[in-house]
């Protein structure tokens, strides 16, 4: 009876921790409810408009947003109030619910500059970004895009390892027990990674948020705002379970006669 407690528990911890890389990878891959509210990232830019005009002044903004949620992206049809990021597209809105989403690819790159700049008017993206030096990491694609690449890869092969340790685990076998130890333990070191390296690019990407601009007596922040999306705490989440599954996991191969 005990030994079903064990196994039942790292079933259910692994269990949970598959869910939870699902709903992470799901996040922005469409604009429908749940889907909408997952991401890696989430870049709010409904400001901006007041910082740039802060930068070009006395000249006007005009034209930079656009309202309609169904315009193309990357086509300087005008920025879009929030930009959401995840693991294989990305989806900008023109307010809380409506919005488009980029072609999906596996192994998408996290660079939200391109993302931005290929939405604003050509004359706006050049004025706003040669103001700064040195430039902030959230305008370095090449370091935010080659970074969340290889924390895909191990998020992806994580999820692969933690569905494998929960099916070899509702075998009831010693040797089967030994296996999902095995894969729970490479599954959350995976994990462990992936998620490291994500909560690290987003630390650095949030540099932008203390940018501020206009006269240095009344300065007023330039109005991107990096927050870390739900995806992230998603990962973990699995990484938690994942990795206290493994003592139930271990105690269940060390000790089962079935
Ligand atoms: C974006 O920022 C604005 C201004 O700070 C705020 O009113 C709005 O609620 C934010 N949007 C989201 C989706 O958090
Ligand atoms: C919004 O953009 C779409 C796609 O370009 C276009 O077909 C549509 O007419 C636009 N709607 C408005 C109200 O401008
Ligand atoms: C968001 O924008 C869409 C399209 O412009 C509109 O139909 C919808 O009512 C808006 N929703 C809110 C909450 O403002
Ligand atoms: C998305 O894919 C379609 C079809 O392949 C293509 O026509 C479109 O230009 C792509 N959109 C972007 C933003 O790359
Ligand atoms: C940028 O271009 C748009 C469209 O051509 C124009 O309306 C706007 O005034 C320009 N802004 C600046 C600061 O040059």
């Amino acid at each position: 009876m005990r030994g079903e407690i064990c196994v039942g528990s790292a079933t259910f911890l692994s269990l949970a921790s598959l869910l939870f890389l699902i709903f992470m990878h799901v996040g922005q891959t469409g604009t429908a409810t749940v889907p909408r509210n997952i991401a890696m990232i989430n870049v709010n830019l409904t400001t901006f408009g007041t910082g740039l005009e802060a930068v070009i002044a006395p000249d006007p903004v005009d034209g930079l947003y656009t309202d309609n949620a169904s315009a193309p992206l990357q086509r300087r049809a005008g920025l879009r109030q929030e930009y959401k990021f995840g693991l294989y597209s990305y989806c900008a809105y023109v307010n809380k619910t409506a919005g488009l989403c980029s072609n999906s690819s596996a192994a998408n790159r996290f660079q939200p500059y391109e993302a931005i700049t290929e939405d604003m008017l050509a004359n706006y993206s050049t004025i706003t970004f040669a103001i700064f030096n040195p430039p902030p990491t959230f305008l370095d694609s090449s370091y935010l895009g080659n970074f969340s690449n290889g924390a895909y890869y191990l998020l992806l092969l994580g999820t692969i390892f933690t569905a494998l340790s929960l099916f070899t685990g509702v075998a009831k076998h010693t040797l089967a027990f030994l296996l999902s130890t095995l894969f729970a333990i490479l599954g959350s070191l995976m994990l462990l990674i992936g998620a490291t390296i994500w909560t690290v690019i987003i630390k650095k990407a949030q540099s932008v948020n203390d940018i501020v601009v206009g006269p240095a007596s009344a300065p007023i922040p330039l109005g991107i705002e990096v927050t870390i999306g739900s995806a992230l705490y998603l990962a973990w989440a699995a990484f938690g379970c994942l990795v206290v599954s493994v003592i139930p996991y271990m105690i269940s191969c060390c000790t089962y006669r079935g």
